[in-house]
């Protein structure tokens, strides 16, 4: 079971026992992360669920589409080559260990 750890503005770190298939997004809803939303239900169009990506992972979490781009540019926090909806990060066993930053507000 892949864990994914969010860490909050002021360094509280969550570690969450996530589900193949589910999104980051999901698994954090599902957990009671604060501060990710998940207003649009995973479809991409609310920016709620805006996470910033640790560097390390970058190359197995990718980079967002065009979409999501446009997206995250509603997001109300700092844009950082980090961002990403993580409704849009589908969570694999390659990502067990995934930490992300979650934003001090989302829109
Ligand atoms: S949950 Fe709405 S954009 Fe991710």
């Amino acid at each position: 079971m892949p864990k994914i750890v969010y860490v909050d503005a002021s360094g509280v770190e969550r570690a969450i026992d996530a589900s193949h298939g589910e999104s980051v997004m999901a698994a954090a809803v599902r957990n009671g992360v604060p501060g990710i939303i998940g207003e649009c239900g995973g479809n991409a169009s609310c920016a709620t669920c805006h996470v910033w990506v640790r560097s390390e992972f970058a190359d197995e979490v990718g980079t967002p589409g065009d979409f999501e781009t446009d997206m995250l540019e509603m997001a109300v926090s700092d844009l950082r080559d980090g961002s990403r909806l993580s409704c849009q990060i589908p969570i694999t066993e390659a990502l067990d260990g995934l930490v992300v930053d979650v934003p001090p507000s989302q829109p």
